[in-house]
């Protein structure tokens, strides 16, 4: 079996690419390093260095065929798309368009995808089920929604099968300080070197923070999934306040830590938990790490890289 991975250089690519290698499978990674690196990558996996908008990609996976892509890469952040709107567009459509017509021209068999809670917005009824309503608040919550409706139309018209999944808040090692859900590696990182942490809002504001390596293993399974073709929530159903997550990294890490609270950020949202329920019936996936040894995992490689 032979796997193409977008943007297997960056935080969770790279995770998905050591477990693809752990399970004997040859693989591919394919990024432009804009924000992921090559450290990353793991040895025994052959990387590209390309942009998923290049417009040879179909000439270069024609020439090289995959039985799978799981397409990572992205434009990974709500204020990015709220500043840049056209380039977050370029790079989660466009890009993705490029990427589908790749997989169809040269027979890929299925297409994993990144998909986000950001698609759902901000609605009442909580934990969301993938059937919500879904009102994004940002242009990168809408381009992942209309990725998900590209990734319906290739298979309705072109066969192509597809998983689309939705992260909840991910964290673990190698997330860098930017990015969409990099809130914990920017707080332990600051709590290392006794810098305050800045919150945005109040702290009240609740995230469903799910574990990396949870994450990858999520994208084994949607490989081999008999359900596949449609999109499930990649969670860990439990709703944490920024407050609750400061609290136990406090314990962890055994000493007080400064907290400045600033005015909440455009586009963010306030509450947000996912129901993992479809994930663990039709994937027979469930998260495996608690938050606490998540957190004690990311917290000793951020020790280890100084
Ligand atoms: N981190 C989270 O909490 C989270 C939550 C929901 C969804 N996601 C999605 O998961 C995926 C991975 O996110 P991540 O957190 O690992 O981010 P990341 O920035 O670490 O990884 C993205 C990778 O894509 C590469 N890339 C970006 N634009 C590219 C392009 N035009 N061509 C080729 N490569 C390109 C980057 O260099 C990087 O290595 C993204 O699609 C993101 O939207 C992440």
């Amino acid at each position: 079996m032979k796997v193409l991975v977008t943007g297997g250089a960056g935080f969770i690519g790279s995770h998905i690419v050591d477990r693809l290698i752990e399970a004997g499978f040859q693989t591919v990674v394919l990024d432009n390093l804009s924000a992921g690196c090559l450290a990353n990558v793991n040895p025994a996996a052959r990387f590209m260095q390309k942009d998923v908008r290049d417009r040879d990609l179909a000439d270069l996976l024609r020439a090289e065929p995959f039985d799978f892509v799981v397409h990572q890469a992205a434009q990974t952040t709500v204020p990015k798309s709220l500043t840049d709107p056209y380039y977050d567009c370029d790079v989660n459509i466009m890009g993705l368009v490029n990427v589908l017509e790749a997989c169809r021209s040269s027979g890929v068999k299925r297409i994993v995808f990144a998909s986000s809670a950001a698609v759902y917005g901000d609605p009442a009824d909580l934990p969301l089920s993938e059937e919500a309503d879904k009102q994004p608040t940002s242009f990168y919550g809408l381009s992942k929604l209309v990725a998900e409706k590209y990734l319906e139309l290739y298979y309705k018209n072109f066969g192509l099968e597809y998983v689309a999944l939705r992260y909840a808040n991910v964290y673990g090692e190698r997330q860098t300080d930017s990015g969409e859900g990099g809130v914990i590696s920017i707080f332990l990182t600051k709590a290392l070197v006794d810098e305050p942490l800045t919150v945005f809002g109040d702290g009240t504001q609740t995230r469903d923070f799910i574990y990396v390596r949870d994450v990858a293993e999520a994208n084994y399974r949607a490989l081999f999934t008999a359900n596949a073709n449609r999109s499930y929530n990649i969670s860990t159903g439990q709703e944490i306040s920024v407050n609750e997550l400061i609290g136990l990294m406090q314990q962890l890490v055994e000493k007080p830590l400064i907290t400045q609270y600033a005015p909440p950020r455009a586009g963010d949202i306030y509450r947000s938990v996912l129901n993992n329920a479809a994930a663990r019936a039709m994937l027979g996936w469930q998260p495996n790490y608690s938050l606490a040894e998540g957190l004690g995992r990311t917290l000793a490689s951020l020790r280890q890289r100084g």
